[in-house]
């Protein structure tokens, strides 16, 4: 039975990262998922034949039906999961369509809550599943309200699922970085740059990542900035955090 990692998110900025860690471990494929089927023939042309494309968009209920009729058929050894797809942009709660709220809500939220369903069955101990939150999670976030509350979503499911994989002796991350340089990043908003504090490369968070992952944690903060923001988080009411962030970003909204 081959041992595989289910990657989603696979071409992007932290994906790529993923990819490049993933090769190092004892493991016979990556099922590398987006929807971009030529980014995802040019990660396989970069990284070779342990790279599988699937072509899927996480969003769309037919695409993740045939995923699981996938698993359900190959019966892989899934050592590894990580979901890593995720979309978000700023902006106020009215710039945002009923197609992309819902979009977002698919994507962030229910794909990965089916994603961990389909690979569990298919899950040994000792395997592991990553999901990525933001530390956008911490507190309630003004202007990436959504998004910051699918990751909240994200890091509370990840952490109970933890708890309740314990007897099988499989682990769940909630994993939290804050700035990462990728392209989803919206570099100006509302015509002028935006700052991005403790903004940090993807390597560094995935590298953290998996060891932390590793260790069986629950959850992944990564850089000295992010572990304080956390700590802030925990000492400091909510509404406080919410005005020192409203400050942080006056210049924009
Ligand atoms: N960048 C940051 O500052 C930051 C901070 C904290 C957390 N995160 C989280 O880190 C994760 C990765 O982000 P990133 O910065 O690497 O973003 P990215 O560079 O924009 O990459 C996003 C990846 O998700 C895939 N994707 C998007 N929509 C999809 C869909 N409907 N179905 C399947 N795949 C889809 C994209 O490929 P296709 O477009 O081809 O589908 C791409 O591979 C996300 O969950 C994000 O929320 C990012």
């Amino acid at each position: 039975m081959s041992k595989i990692a289910i990657l989603t998110g696979a071409t992007g900025g932290l994906g790529q990262a993923f990819v490049e860690e993933l090769l190092k471990e004892e493991i016979d494929e990556i099922w590398a998922i987006a929807r971009n089927a030529e980014k995802l023939d040019s990660i396989q042309f970069k990284y070779g034949d342990r790279i599988r494309p699937i072509r899927c968009d996480l969003s769309n209920s037919d695409d993740l039906s045939e995923l699981s009729h996938l698993i359900h058929d190959e019966k892989p050894d899934i050592r590894i999961l990580i979901n890593n797809a995720g979309t978000g942009r700023m902006g106020k709660y009215s710039d945002f369509t009923d197609e992309e709220t819902e979009r977002l809500i698919d994507l962030n939220c229910k794909a990965l809550c089916l994603l961990c369903g389909y690979a569990i069955p298919f899950m040994s101990a000792g395997a592991r599943i990553l999901n990525i939150s933001s530390a956008s999670a911490f507190q309630p976030t003004p202007y990436i309200n959504l998004y910051a509350a699918s990751k909240v979503f994200v890091r509370s499911y990840s952490r109970a699922l933890n708890v309740e994989l314990k007897d099988k002796g499989i682990t769940c991350t909630a994993v939290c970085p804050g700035w990462i340089d990728t392209d989803m990043l919206q570099k100006e908003y509302n015509g002028k740059p935006v700052r991005f504090p403790g903004i940090v490369p993807p390597a560094r968070v995935v590298k953290q990542a998996l060891r932390d992952s590793a260790k069986s944690r629950d959850m992944s903060v990564c850089s000295f900035f992010v572990k304080y923001e956390h700590f802030m988080s925990k000492i400091l009411p909510q509404k406080r955090i919410m005005k020192i962030w409203m400050n942080g970003i006056k210049d924009y909204v």
